[in-house]
């Protein structure tokens, strides 16, 4: 480890002092990439270097395909099959982008999942989280009208619907549907602005990123142990701590390699496996498909939307002492964005003083429970809006509630949590270190 220094960022030739003293630009890189990263790091750490890959990757292509693609209702639909056809490498082109926003979901979903168990929203990090969540739903919004732009049925009637939840709002929603909509129904005007948006808010979400990162270099990475830093002095930081550069670059991109391979092997065999079928029939207006089912990263979020129909009785409730102002529908809008509103402010909600689920044996399984809700309402999701799916949906989404507003709150009073190892090194120790390599255990 010797000559891989822990230390910041020195100008000596004179160059280097003279651009230093005006603009420490590449003091500020060096920092970053030498940044001290908790030496103890699982490959769950991996999935946030995957991340800022996929949006390069969707900026770097998508800039490609606006070169070739029409913002029009007449010619968007055939300017795509002129992608897919007359481009050089257009339907690669193509692929990448569609199935790099899967990937990106996937990333998200896991990276999020990890927060979730090891506790990295806890104070000092709800900064990260809460932008880590405005990313969340910038991406979502980004890949809700993107989706629209080829044109095809799943495009037009995904938009229909969608822009008609904000319909469901009492009093203001019709204005603001049709301020969205740029009309009175999704036409050439919505597809415009929805190009427009969906063109800006990747640079927006890369800002956000670079705020996202800030936070964390400010607080320093959690890890799979909960346990903080030493902070007493600078060598007992040293042995909780490795620069990121080599170690972490190294180990992140190898993740990556691997992600990559299977990515690549989707994107070249399987490309529209995660598609809908008829997104290849041209948009009409006066044909509406047999089943509208979102993209499979918004499914979960769907499921809750559906579930509270006007025989739940929590929804008739808040119809009857609302006077009938929330009805079944704006519910399922209230629910919906609830669902992800109970996860931003999940820092204030967990009480557990434990950061890490590894030390916390009964959140272990409610968290595990969590995991297989999550798949579950993406099952349901898709699946047509009647019994026993209905039911099912509704205790799935009961659950996703329950879990951050009942369970977290409750566990952190009642849980007994076990031994957390007293530092880092401590852990790092037990996993890799002070063995001889016949006795390593391999790494989590
Ligand atoms: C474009 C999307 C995103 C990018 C590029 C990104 C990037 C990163 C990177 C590079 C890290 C450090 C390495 C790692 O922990 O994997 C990180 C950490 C973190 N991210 Fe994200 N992230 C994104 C979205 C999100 C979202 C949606 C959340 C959830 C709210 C989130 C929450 C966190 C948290 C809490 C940490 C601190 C992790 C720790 O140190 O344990 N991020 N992010």
């Amino acid at each position: 480890m010797s000559g891989i220094p822990h230390d910041h960022y020195e100008p000596k030739t004179g160059a280097e002092k003279w651009l230093h003293s005006r603009l420490p630009i590449v003091g500020l890189l060096y920092d970053t990439i030498m940044i001290p990263t908790p030496k103890n790091l699982n490959w769950w750490w991996i999935w946030g270097i995957v991340l800022a890959f996929c949006l390069a990757l969707q900026i770097v292509t998508g800039i490609v395909l606006v070169m070739h693609y029409t913002p029009h209702a007449d010619l968007a639909f055939a300017s795509i099959e002129h992608i897919m056809r007359d481009v050089n490498g257009g339907h690669m082109l193509r692929y990448l982008h569609m199935n790099g926003a899967s990937l990106f979901f996937v990333a998200v979903y896991i990276h999020i999942f990890r927060g979730l168990f090891y506790g990295s929203y806890k104070a000092p990090r709800e900064i990260t989280w809460i932008v880590g969540m405005l990313i969340y739903l910038m991406m979502m919004g980004t890949a809700f009208m993107g989706y629209v732009l080829p044109w095809g049925q799943m495009s037009f009637w995904g938009a229909t619907v969608i822009t008609g939840l904000f319909g469901a709002i009492p009093f203001i929603g019709e204005p603001i549907q049709t301020w969205l909509l740029g009309g009175p129904a999704v036409d050439n005007a919505t597809l415009n602005r929805f190009f427009s948006l969906h063109y800006l808010l990747p640079f927006v979400i890369a800002a956000l990123v670079i705020v996202h990162i800030w936070a964390f270099h400010t607080t320093g990475n959690n890890n799979p142990t909960g346990v903080d830093v030493r902070k007493g002095s600078k060598a007992e930081a040293e042995k909780d701590t490795l620069p990121f550069w080599p170690y972490f670059v190294i180990k992140d991109f190898l993740g990556l390699a691997v992600v990559l391979v299977i990515f690549w092997a989707i994107v070249g065999f399987m490309p529209n496996y995660l598609g809908h079928p008829d997104n290849y029939i041209e948009a009409n207006p006066l044909v509406t498909p047999a089943h509208i089912v979102p993209e499979w990263y918004f499914l979960p979020f769907y499921a809750i939307l559906r579930a509270f129909t006007s025989e739940v009785w929590v929804v008739q409730f808040a119809s009857f002492v609302t006077g009938g102002i929330v009805d079944a529908k704006f519910f399922g809008v209230l629910a919906m964005f609830g669902a992800i509103a109970v996860m931003a402010l999940v820092p204030w909600l967990d009480t557990s003083r434990v950061r890490s689920g590894r030390y916390r044996p009964m959140f272990k399984w409610w968290f595990a429970l969590l995991v297989v809700d999550f798949f579950a309402l993406m099952w349901l999701g898709a699946m047509p809006a009647e019994e026993p799916y209905a039911s099912f949906s509704l205790i799935a989404s009961a659950y996703w509630f329950g879990y951050f507003l009942v369970i977290l709150p409750l566990l952190g009073v009642i849980e007994k949590p076990t031994a957390q190892p007293a530092t880092i090194e401590e852990d790092f120790d037990a996993h890799y270190g002070k063995k001889t390599s016949a006795e390593a255990t391999p790494a989590e």
